[in-house]
């Protein structure tokens, strides 16, 4: 969708190399500034200790030479050890800076993978319904999260070698000038195909990139259904598993034969592009060794300068491949970005608070479509939920039960009409606050499969620890009985992937999420959208007896296909193709024979 595009697309390649780094640098600041600070120190200290060591080489060089055959050996050995001892320290400490920076690199790669992965958690749990279902927002959604573990490190490493390959390039193209200002223009001179390669690769790695993501998602897809437990006894009986996994090889090795094609012409390129530096250094030799040769400059000089040019070259490639190496990232960090910049339309902050419900809620002349494109779900729903009426919704598959419920809730917004509490548009009312008043089972809610006690106890995370008043909520829907008799009691995990975890059944799960709407006791309206579907009969009445008697302040809006316990409601909304088209008590509309009564007639028959 054309909306969801980021804003931040360039089109030159340096400019993604700069918009990358910047950004990575900017997260790494923002996740530790005094780490990032410390690394990039580092880093360059590193590049820093390139010209000293170099020039201690030369002095030593230097001394060596004048006093070959000096008959006063004290006189030489002490001052020269002095030289060589403060040239190995610095080489040890080179060395150990050099490991600890591979150590805290990797620290910071793993760092920065976790808080990319909670930034992403925390950025989707406050984004709207509606962005998250957009199937273009998924691709991109699921690139990121996929990617972000390995991208991390492929960032960190290029990033932090930076300031090292500046500094050292800086120094040694310092030194250079001294000898003679053509050489150090030479230096970059010789460079500049280089950069003309790895622009032109930076521009075919990009086309790569885009011309093989539909085979890395395809790739990411089946090896998602492989290792997704959910399909494990499917993959088996319809025996998946092995043209699935040849399917795989073929893509993976697809997109490996097209990256080996494009890495061996790169290959090349360099090879080519080394030869004119070659025939560079080769001048810059002799003209060093004529330095020599007429006493301009020592020995000592005539090695500091040869180091100094193979430095320099070394530094600017090592430049110049970490800022492709950061490129390569433009496409991940570039969508990052746009999600972490990604506006809610619904604001969390803001609006009325409310205090407790009074009359109740009203939905006025509602209507409602998935998509601006899309067609009509709720088409002009007038309905009262009045506080402590107890509310069942009936209808047809695909009639507009579940989306009438997500639209109370505020999941959506209506795209026409009202939803009111208390007469104020919940547009207007604070979206935490409004929030704090349900407790909702969705249709195809999710199971905690952590403890049973957590389990029960997230309808209120701040309870999450009062057990006796968890062990009342699993009572009422018939499960504290069976929790008890677990290994760990309320501590068992509900995962047989854990120690000593219990697999429940559809329904246990079913009557687990009732449990943890009933332990959400500041809610005033409770939601429950088919909670009893898997439920066996015995369960469902005393659940729904439950349910029926709890406090009149609480309202309580249930969907459900059975019309045993329907009929109990207060009152019973009959939606059909997106309107309600019949409400009242049972025995009203059975009175009106219409299509309650005969879907009711219709169920009851089946049982006689
Ligand atoms: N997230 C969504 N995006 C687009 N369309 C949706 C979405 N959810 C539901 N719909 C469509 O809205 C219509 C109503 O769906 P809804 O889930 O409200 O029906 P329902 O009455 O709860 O049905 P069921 O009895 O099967 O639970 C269906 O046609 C469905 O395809
Ligand atoms: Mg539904």
């Amino acid at each position: 969708m054309r909306r969801l595009l980021p804003k931040v697309i360039y089109k030159d390649q340096f400019e993604q190399v700069f918009f990358t780094f910047r950004e990575i640098a900017k997260l790494l600041w923002k996740i530790n500034p005094r780490f990032t600070l410390f690394l990039f120190v580092l880093s360059g200290l590193w590049g820093l200790l390139t010209f000293p060591t170099f020039y201690l080489e030369k002095l030593i060089l230097d001394r060596l030479v004048a006093n070959i055959g000096n008959p006063d050996l004290e006189s030489v050995v002490y001052p020269i050890s002095f030289l060589v001892l403060i040239r190995v320290t610095l080489e040890v400490t080179r060395n150990i800076m050099s490991s600890f920076l591979g150590f805290l690199r990797e620290h910071a790669s793993k760092n920065f993978h976790i808080e990319i992965e909670l930034m992403l958690a925390d950025k989707l749990s406050r984004l709207d319904v509606a962005t998250i279902e957009d199937p273009d927002f998924q691709d991109r959604f699921n690139k990121i999260e996929r990617e972000a573990g390995r991208r991390a490190w492929g960032m960190m490493m290029p990033l932090t070698d930076i300031p090292n390959y500046v500094i050292g390039f800086i120094s040694t193209i310092g030194i250079l000038w001294f000898l003679h200002p053509l050489i150090a223009l030479g230096v970059i001179l010789i460079s500049l195909p280089t950069i003309v390669i790895d622009r032109k690769f930076i521009k075919k790695w990009y086309d790569f990139e885009l011309e093989t993501a539909p085979l890395h998602r395809i790739r990411g897809h089946v090896s998602h259904y492989l290792i997704r437990s959910r399909n494990y006894l499917e993959l088996r009986i319809l025996k998946l598993r092995e043209y699935l996994v040849s399917k795989m090889r073929l893509v993976h090795y697809d997109i490996v034969g097209r990256e080996l094609v494009l890495s061996r012409q790169k290959e090349y390129a360099g090879i080519l592009t080394q030869i004119p530096a070659l025939l560079f250094y080769a001048v810059a030799n002799v003209y060093l060794v004529l330095r020599v040769v007429s006493a301009k400059i020592t020995i000592g000089s005539y090695e500091l300068f040869l180091r100094a040019l193979l430095a320099a070259s070394q530094n600017f490639a090592g430049l110049t491949s970490s800022l492709l190496a950061i490129y390569e990232n433009y496409v991940f960090v570039r969508d990052l970005i746009w999600f972490l910049n990604l506006e809610s339309k619904i604001k969390e902050t803001g609006g009325k608070k409310l205090g407790k419900i009074a009359r109740g809620i009203e939905i006025k002349d509602v209507w409602f479509k998935y998509k601006p494109d899309g067609k009509w779900i709720l088409k002009g729903i007038n309905a009262n939920f009045p506080v402590g009426e107890k509310i069942a919704i009936v209808g047809e598959n695909g009639a507009g039960k579940s989306t009438l419920i997500k639209v109370l809730g505020r999941f959506y917004d209506v795209s026409r009409g009202e939803v009111a509490i208390d007469g104020i548009n919940v547009k207007d009312i604070n979206y935490p606050a409004y929030h704090d008043k349900f407790a909702v089972l969705f249709q195809d809610f999710d199971d905690y499969s952590f403890t049973a006690r957590e389990s029960i106890g997230y309808g209120d995370i701040n309870r999450v620890h009062r057990i006796a008043e968890i062990r009342a909520a699993a009572a009422k829907t018939g499960m504290d009985e069976y929790i008890e008799s677990l290994p760990l009691k309320y501590e068992t995990p509900l995962s047989p992937h854990f120690f000593k975890g219990v697999q429940l059944s559809g329904g246990q799960w079913q009557r687990v999420g009732i449990a943890r709407v009933l332990f959400r006791k500041k809610a005033e309206i409770l939601i429950l959208d088919e909670p009893t579907s898997n439920v066996d009969p015995e369960a469902e009445e005393k659940i729904f007896n439950e349910l029926l008697k709890i406090s009149k302040e609480k309202t309580i809006i249930f969907v459900s296909q059975r019309f045993s316990t329907v009929r109990r409601a207060d009152r019973i909304l009959v939606v059909d193709q997106g309107k309600i088209i019949e409400q009242g008590g049972h025995a009203e509309l059975m009175k009106k024979k219409g299509k309650y009564a005969r879907l009711f007639t219709l169920q009851a028959q089946g049982y006689k």
